[in-house]
């Protein structure tokens, strides 16, 4: 079953000291993945990554802020130096706040954007650099995945105040697609989970007016817990996965059938 499994390769996973990232990160790490926790949260990715080693898997973290280039240049420099080209980069990390449309500002649309689509391109291109230059992490010479987490609101479980963030959001899914089509010929697959339902910290302390909206309800299966998403993304994470590319994946609970 190596095909399934991730043994002896590296996962970098974006915002995998809270939430959803956190699970992903146990997640890949139970499949075999030296996990490496890049947040800009480093009080959070050291506690998480020590969890996972305490746990009994290989595991790391680094400091970042997707919102500043020089940053997200700097650590994974940092990363690959350390670790050697990751196999696996999971955009995850995000801002859920709300701002409602009319009363909306362009400080807060860049702020949104800056970190869940900008900061998603800017750690691509970087690591996406590393998987084509090949490292002693990239089994087989070369090769890789990327998979971007949006939402499930991209398919209509939609709550007001989320202009910005939404469209952050299809940014991002439009950039698995650019990606997806530039990277092919280096073996590196880009795909998009779109998470719903989760009640993390981000979700529940997100900012903004109440929420509602069609996204806010139970899904048909009741609500998700990070690590089911962490099986979406394991999925297009493995070695099998080597034809499933510019693909989406919704792990919601049910949203569209609820
Ligand atoms: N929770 C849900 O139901 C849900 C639904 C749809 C999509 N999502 C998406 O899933 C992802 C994870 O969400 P979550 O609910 O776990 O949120 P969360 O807030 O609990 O975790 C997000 C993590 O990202 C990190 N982060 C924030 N800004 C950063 C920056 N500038 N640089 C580096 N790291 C940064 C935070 O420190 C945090 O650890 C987000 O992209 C979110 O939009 C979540």
């Amino acid at each position: 079953m190596s095909a399934f499994s991730l043994e002896g390769k590296v996962a970098l996973v974006t915002g995998g000291a809270s939430g959803i990232g956190a699970g992903i990160a146990e997640v890949l790490a139970e499949a075999g993945a030296k996990v490496v926790i890049a947040d800009i949260d480093a009080a959070g990715a050291e506690a998480q990554a020590a969890a996972l080693i305490a746990a009994g898997h290989d595991a790391a973290w680094v400091a970042l802020d997707l919102a500043d280039e020089t940053s997200v240049i700097d650590a994974c420099a940092e990363v690959v130096a350390k670790h050697g080209a990751p196999w696996v980069l999971v955009n995850n990390a995000g801002l859920q706040h709300r701002e409602l449309l009319l009363e909306g500002t362009s400080k807060f649309w860049d702020m949104t954007h800056a970190v869940n689509s900008r900061g998603a391109f800017l750690i691509s291109r970087e690591i996406a650099k590393a998987m084509v230059a090949g490292g002693p992490n990239v089994q087989g010479g070369g090769g890789g995945r990327i998979i971007n987490c949006a939402s499930t609101g991209l398919v209509g479980q939609m709550c007001h105040g989320h202009a910005a963030y939404l469209s952050s959001k299809g940014a991002l899914a439009a950039l698995t697609s650019a990606m997806a089509l530039e990277l092919a010929p280096h073996a590196i697959t880009v795909n998009t989970v779109l998470p719903g339902g989760v009640g993390t910290p981000g979700a529940m302390g997100a900012q903004g007016p109440a929420p509602t909206g069609p996204g806010i309800r139970r899904p048909a299966l009741g609500f998700c817990e990070p690590r089911d998403i962490g099986v979406g993304v394991l999925f297009f994470a493995t070695p099998a996965a080597r034809y499933v590319t510019n693909q989406m994946l919704a792990v919601d609970a049910g949203f569209s059938i609820a």
